[in-house]
């Protein structure tokens, strides 16, 4: 579920890192400081992380640094071969899933993670994936998803125009088709599963979100 947008990776993958590195112009503001949105989603992480939307793996790769447990999830199959190879010194698996539909790991999570990947869900879905969680994770368990959203809806209006004045044709029609949200949206559906919330900028598109279940 939540998987209709996999075809855009199957011909990114091997550019994505390039594109995280601020190669792609329409993209550089999205992916400023994503080395630090990065090792902020590993610093508010436990030590048994699941992580869907691995991508190349370099949330994951930052995460086994620190010595933390990683079981991944990735439905693409060209990014989790490029992961794969990027971190084929660690132990981990990367499963073939997506964020509704996973295999669960056998033993206790203490951290659902994700960067730049939870806006192919829509909010019924979002709600769908947060209810799951919530029967995964203990008290004191915790979601941490980094990714593009809005503080209204008329920010996120005004930035879809401002990408179109920009002649940044690619991530309007992005910000237009995907399901980018609010985050009064998250912060309701994260309440309403039994999680506070709270959630910090790294840039005009990205930030951290941090729900503890309560
Ligand atoms: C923009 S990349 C982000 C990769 C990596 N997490 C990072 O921060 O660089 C988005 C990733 O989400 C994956 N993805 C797409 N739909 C998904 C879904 N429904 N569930 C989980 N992952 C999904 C894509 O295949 C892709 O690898």
């Amino acid at each position: 579920m939540g998987r209709e947008f996999l075809d855009v990776f199957e011909g990114w993958a091997k550019d994505y890192d390039s594109t995280v590195l601020g190669h792609d112009v329409e993209y550089k503001e999205v992916f400023s400081r994503y080395d630090d949105i990065l090792n902020d989603v590993v610093q508010k992480s436990g030590l048994t992380v699941l992580e869907f939307g691995v991508g190349t793996g370099n949330l994951t790769q930052k995460l086994l640094n620190k010595n933390k447990k990683v079981f991944g999830v990735e439905p693409s199959k060209p990014m989790r071969e490029i992961a794969l190879e990027k971190l084929h010194n660690y132990s981990l698996t990367i499963d073939d899933g997506d964020f509704l539909t996973f295999r669960q790991p056998a033993e206790q999570i203490d951290t659902i993670v994700s960067t730049y990947a939870f806006h192919h869900l829509t909010d019924r879905e979002k709600t769908e994936a947060f209810f799951q969680y919530s029967n995964m994770l203990e008290k004191g368990g915790k979601i941490v998803f980094a990714d593009t959203m809005f503080e209204n809806k008329q920010e996120y209006t005004m930035t879809i125009q401002s990408a179109k004045q920009k002649g940044f044709l690619n991530l309007a029609t992005d910000l237009e088709t995907e399901y980018y949200t609010t985050i009064p949206v998250l912060r309701t559906i994260a309440n309403q599963q039994g999680f506070t919330v709270e959630f910090t900028r790294f840039n005009h598109f990205v930030w951290v979100m941090e729900a503890t279940k309560q």
